[in-house]
């Protein structure tokens, strides 16, 4: 059984075995320069421990690995589009370092790629990896869509927030576990205990992200220093600050969350609303009650627990990121 460390380098090695430039090159430069400017591996990773966990065999998944990566990296460069981001992963982001156009097309084109990788060596189970993928895919979007209208919300509820998060980011943790569970021919109630536990791991994930935004090392994390505050993002900081709010605190919050990017103070002022309310701390608290129930999910799971040991180990190695 490889460790967690070992599927992360087996989907590198494979991702680097891989060309993507063809013509023109103005769509392909833009394609590559993503997939190749860092990133964890994650969801490749997850669906490579899910594949071996129900059959031992990680390397059957390889490919669904790559659609989901290469899927996920066209959700970063329509995103940053889209939250007008400056950098991704420490580097300047597609639409910056070319244009918003090129940013739009080379996305389209790496979104029609991850279609065509994914049934890849894998052709029998062609009907049911894209059934998982495209129900994914329109969740991811429905998502985004909901980010980017709370933007202009004045309040938004820690319900509202968490279905939004549920399908922007947890959906392909989830999805990703799945396609690796279906190459392995796992059965349907483990299908569904893998998904969940991929869910809770995604909102867990998700919540960190908001974290690491406010709270993280801009250097490290690769992205602009308080960039959710700055663009009035309905994150997990902001959705329990109205819940923990006196009535002064709340209106001073709502004033500076209706003011544009780029106020003067802003950032600085709604942390010191957020730090008085300790509002890490409330944050990471969720992320421990939705850790614990992604680890209840994983052992129901009818697989004997060396062949779980992986994911256990992600599932702790997310909880104390700092990337
Ligand atoms: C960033 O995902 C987008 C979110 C869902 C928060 P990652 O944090 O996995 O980004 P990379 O691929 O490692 O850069
Ligand atoms: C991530 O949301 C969701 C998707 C990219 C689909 P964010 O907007 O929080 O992601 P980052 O922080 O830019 O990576
Ligand atoms: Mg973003
Ligand atoms: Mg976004
Ligand atoms: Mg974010």
């Amino acid at each position: 059984m490889k460790n967690f460390l070992a599927l992360s380098q087996e989907f590198k090695s494979f991702l680097e075995s891989q060309t993507w430039i063809e013509e023109p090159k103005g769509l392909y430069e833009p394609i590559e320069y993503i997939l190749k400017i860092g990133g964890k591996r994650v969801r490749p990773s997850l669906c490579l421990a899910s594949a071996q966990m129900f059959s031992g065999n990680s390397e059957i998944a390889l490919n669904q690995a790559l659609a989901v990566e290469v899927f996920h990296n066209f959700t970063l460069m329509h995103d940053d589009i889209m939250d007008d981001a400056p950098l991704r992963r420490g580097q300047t982001t597609v639409h910056e370092k070319w244009d918003a156009n090129t940013g739009i097309l080379s996305g389209d084109a790496m979104m029609i790629l991850s279609y065509q990788i994914l049934p890849r060596k894998a052709e029998v189970h062609a009907l049911e990896l894209l059934n998982t993928f495209s129900q994914t895919a329109i969740d991811v979007c429905r998502g985004q869509q909901m980010d980017i209208d709370f933007e202009s919300e004045v309040e938004v509820s820690l319900d509202q927030y968490l279905e939004m998060i549920r399908l922007k980011t947890a959906v392909l943790l989830s999805g990703s576990l799945d396609l690796g569970a279906i190459v392995a021919e796992a059965d349907l109630s483990d299908r569904k205990l893998i998904r969940d536990f991929g869910e809770k791991l995604g909102l867990v994930f998700q919540i960190q992200d908001d974290i690491l935004d406010a709270y993280g090392d801009a250097e490290l994390f690769g992205k602009k220093e308080g960039g959710d505050i700055d663009a009035n993002k309905k994150t997990i900081l902001f959705a329990l600050a109205l819940q923990h709010s006196n009535e002064s605190q709340k209106k001073e919050l709502l004033e500076l969350y209706s003011s544009p990017a780029g106020t003067a103070g802003k950032i600085e002022r709604v942390l010191e609303i957020y730090n008085s309310l300790h509002l890490r701390h409330k944050a990471e608290q969720m992320m421990q009650e939705y850790h614990q129930k992604a680890l209840q999910d994983l052992q129901g799971i009818l697989v004997n627990a060396e062949a779980k040991a992986p994911l256990f180990e992600l599932a702790v190695l997310l909880m104390e990121r700092t990337v």
